[in-house]
């Protein structure tokens, strides 16, 4: 399950792969993991405020309503108030993603990722 994650994250994320150690590692510290045919989550609730650390999708399965099912699944699995999650200002699907499914802009972080401000966004659960 591990490797798995780790090889769609790496087609996700080519700049920046995680690998199954890193997932590991995240799972110790309490984080949640659901992985699909292609597709990704990763949260961590804490309190009554859950992150949703990554998701992705394989690139030949985008637009497809994976990436919406994997949402919609968490807030089945968790019982918090409110679910938070940080996108780069210039990720417009993932941003388009988010605001489809309810999440709402509630700050910035300017030049978070090297030069790209950070978006903040929330949805209250
Ligand atoms: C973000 C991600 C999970 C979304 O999955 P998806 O299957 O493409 O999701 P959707 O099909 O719902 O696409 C989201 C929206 O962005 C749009 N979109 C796709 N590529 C786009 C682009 N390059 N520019 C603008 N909009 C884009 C889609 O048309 C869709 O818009 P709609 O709601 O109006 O139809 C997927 O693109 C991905 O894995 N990206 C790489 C990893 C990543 O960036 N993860 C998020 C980190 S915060």
């Amino acid at each position: 399950m591990l490797n798995k994650i780790a090889n769609l994250h790496k087609l996700c994320f080519p700049d920046k792969p995680w690998d199954a150690e890193e997932f590991a590692s995240l799972q110790r510290s309490g984080a949640q993991i659901i992985v699909s045919k292609n597709g990704f989550i990763v949260w961590r609730c804490a309190a009554d405020e859950c992150e949703i650390i990554t998701i992705g999708v394989h690139p030949d399965y985008r637009g497809t309503g994976v990436a919406d099912a994997l949402l919609q699944l968490i807030e089945k699995e968790i019982s918090a108030k409110k679910i938070f999650l940080e996108v780069a200002e210039n990720n417009h699907a993932a941003r388009k993603l988010y605001e489809r499914n309810g999440y709402k802009q509630i700050a910035t972080r300017p030049k978070y990722y090297d030069n790209i401000d950070a978006i903040i966004m929330e949805k209250r659960l």
